[in-house]
């Protein structure tokens, strides 16, 4: 009798289990699949992004910000925007000049990133209120449309005058040209040529500096164990070259440990990384 009861007891308490786990299972299928509708959706929404993106710095239009973005590429052909498309854009929502805290990055976007997260000390282009919102994003208009794509645009390297490449070059050289006091660039060391021709650093951004703002330009040659570049680079003398008549050039090279620690210190001031 007692042993049947136990018995009956044990799979009553397995039947239970199996239920509760059958439960579980399902409400976790339901919730992972409403989640990846709702993403999916949202990847196809640029506006939502855009206007969520565009609330976390205060103090601004987004809705005027969002017309003046969109006016530069929609209902044109996805081929021909032009920089200059976005002039209404950079004038909506311009770059603040912010003396000493300016940095650039070629090839090093990750430790810089990194970097500027954990750290109030500098600010890149992907910091300021139009980079962040319209970091990896993708979006193109079409002739006789007036939606907003996120899917079938053109490539960075499709064509020259696409949306998204008019975009950063356009954001680049307003951003270098708000650039004032000491300026600072990451640099990869790890490659053989940290100043690349081709950079956006190289053929827009250094030739946007001012001296009547820009006084240093800092370059921090990041290092690992691979050391492929240091300041004695040929295309840092090139650098040094192509600088506005004015600026004062300096070059150090600074491991990227010695960067981590440093961003990961609340104790180190900002001055004190390099
Ligand atoms: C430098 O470039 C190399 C090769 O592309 C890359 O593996 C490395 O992460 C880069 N270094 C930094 C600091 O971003
Ligand atoms: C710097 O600004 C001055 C005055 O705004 C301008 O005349 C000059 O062409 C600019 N230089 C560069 C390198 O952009
Ligand atoms: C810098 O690199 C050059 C060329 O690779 C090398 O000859 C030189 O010794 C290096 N200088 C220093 C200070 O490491």
């Amino acid at each position: 009798m007692e042993v049947e009861h136990r018995q009956k007891e044990k799979r009553r308490r397995r039947r239970c289990v199996i239920v509760g786990v059958a439960v579980v299972l399902l409400v976790i299928t339901v919730l992972s699949l409403g989640l990846g509708l709702g993403l999916r959706r949202e990847k196809h929404q640029i506006k939502p992004v855009f206007l969520s993106r565009c609330e976390k710095f205060s103090g601004n239009n987004c809705q005027k910000i969002w017309d003046a973005f969109q006016q530069a590429y929609v209902n044109q052909d996805p081929c021909k925007v032009p920089v200059e498309a976005y002039d209404p854009l950079i004038a909506a929502a311009p770059f603040k000049s912010e003396c000493n805290r300016m940095l650039f990055w070629s090839k090093t976007k990750d430790v810089v990133h990194d970097f500027t997260e954990k750290k109030d000390c500098f600010i890149t282009l992907e910091d300021t209120l139009l980079g962040s919102v319209l970091d990896g994003l993708t979006w193109c208009g079409k002739e006789g449309s007036s939606d907003t794509f996120t899917t079938g645009c053109p490539g960075w390297t499709d064509c020259e005058n696409n949306p998204v490449r008019s975009f950063w070059n356009r954001a680049s050289a307003a951003f270098a040209e708000a650039a004032c006091g000491a300026v600072t660039v990451m640099l990869n060391g790890s490659i053989a040529t940290p100043f690349h021709p081709a950079s956006i650093f190289a053929s827009i951004e250094v030739k946007k500096l001012n001296a009547t703002r820009a006084k240093n330009l800092n370059v921090v040659l990041v290092t690992d164990e691979h050391i492929v570049a240091n300041c004695t680079n040929p295309s840092l003398k090139d650098l040094k070259k192509e600088l506005d008549k004015g600026i004062k050039y300096n070059c150090e090279e600074v491991p990227q440990s010695q960067i981590e620690a440093c961003a990961s210190n609340p104790m180190a001031p900002c001055g004190t990384c390099w």
